[in-house]
């Protein structure tokens, strides 16, 4: 094979160029696109965020790729106010430039490559299936342990809450995935994005000595502050856990020069260390969704799981590209369910991610349709 393409020919197609068609269907409605596809934040960065990464402007030398003290106390500090996550190393926590760069590169990073196997959710984010592919292993969608069967696994990918579904995962079942872990020899990845936006119930960390009986080994737990303090245009997040693992992680990002610019290190640290704004954006967040639940459900859709996160999972019980092209006549463009594997072919997946003013007119819309 020549040189181009020997690595994109193994990953799937961006699915996201998949529905250009649909997207421009919405936008022709007189009322305007209301796209409720991606989970980008459109509220504007907290001040004191802002003014943090200000302060710092002015300085020219290269960042630490381990991130200040300052910035790895404060995650710390953050996971134990935020999430009783207690007995976190200061030194094993690593700034990332976004979560998702973590995630498509940890396999790699951690060595995992051929006949290796990682498992994913069976319904997941896309990019832990790009991330096993690009580090030649095997991604394996599985949401209880029989599925694994007699197999070991080198890496076990968690999300609670999930992206698409918005399900939790109970106390239970994460034991019982650490325990699973611990005897086969394998690393839990737990990515824990939309830990900060949980609805109903509780959602735990992988880190809760509820879970882990505070016993990090084997255990990371990946945490973006895109969501939770409005920082996807920053790329900021971290992750944290096992100090050996963690050491290991630095050392090849060292090598590889992955380091998370200094200004938003310190807007980071700012970001860890004020409650006020997360809960802030929170309840935006609370009241849109309700907004949206309400207008989904007159329109006779059906909402799975969706305790917590940042979308609603939701069915019209057909193809969910035959449910994309309804919501494109109504102006509405939302995230199809085969964007997150090959078992969801009956949901869409709506983001709560727009302004007051689109969700407003998305629930007017979906109201005038009711059946
Ligand atoms: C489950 C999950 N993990 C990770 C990410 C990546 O977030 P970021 O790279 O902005 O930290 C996302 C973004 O949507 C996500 O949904």
């Amino acid at each position: 094979m020549s040189l181009r393409g020997r690595v994109s020919s193994l990953l799937p197609d961006f699915p996201w160029d998949t529905i250009a068609a649909v997207k421009e269907k919405a936008a022709t409605h007189p009322g305007g696109l209301v796209d409720l596809s991606v989970g980008t934040p459109v509220d504007p960065v907290d001040p004191l965020i802002r003014s943090a990464l200000q302060s710092v402007a002015e300085v020219p030398g290269y960042p630490t790729t381990h991130g200040t003290a300052e910035l790895r106390a404060a995650a710390v500090a953050a996971l134990a106010r935020r999430f009783g996550v207690t007995g976190v190393d200061p030194a094993a926590v690593l700034p990332v430039i976004g979560t998702k760069e973590l995630i498509a590169g940890l396999p790699r990073l951690l060595g995992i490559g051929a006949d290796d196997l990682v498992v994913i959710p069976e319904i997941a984010y896309p990019t832990y299936e790009v991330g096993a592919l690009l580090a030649g292993a095997k991604p394996w969608r599985a949401d209880g342990l029989t599925q694994i069967g007699p197999q070991n696994p080198a890496l076990i990918y968690v999300n609670s809450p999930s992206n698409p579904t918005g399900k939790v995962l109970g106390l239970e079942h994460l034991r019982k995935v650490v325990a699973f872990a611990r005897e086969r020899g394998a690393i839990v990845a737990s990515d824990e994005c939309y830990l900060g936006l949980t609805w109903e119930g509780e959602a735990y960390s992988v880190l809760d000595p509820r879970v882990c009986d505070g016993d990090h080994t084997g255990l990371l737990a990946i945490h973006s502050l895109s969501k939770t303090s409005n920082l996807a245009s920053y790329r900021a997040g971290f992750v944290a856990g096992d100090p050996a693992l963690v050491a290991e992680l630095l050392e090849v990002r060292k090598h590889s020069g992955m380091m998370v610019p200094f200004p938003i290190q310190a807007a980071m640290t700012a970001a860890l260390g004020d409650d006020t704004h997360e809960a802030a954006q929170r309840e935006r967040y609370r009241a849109r969704r309700e907004i949206l639940r309400d207008a989904l459900l007159q329109a006779g859709f059906r909402i799975d799981h969706s305790e917590a996160g940042l979308y609603l999972w939701v069915t019209r019980r057909e193809s969910c590209r035959a449910t994309l092209d309804w919501l494109a006549e109504r102006g509405i463009l939302a995230a199809p369910g085969d964007f997150y594997g090959p078992r969801s072919p009956e949901h869409v997946r709506i983001a709560l991610t727009a302004t007051d003013e689109r969700v407003a007119a998305a629930a007017e819309r979906l109201r005038e349709s009711r059946p």
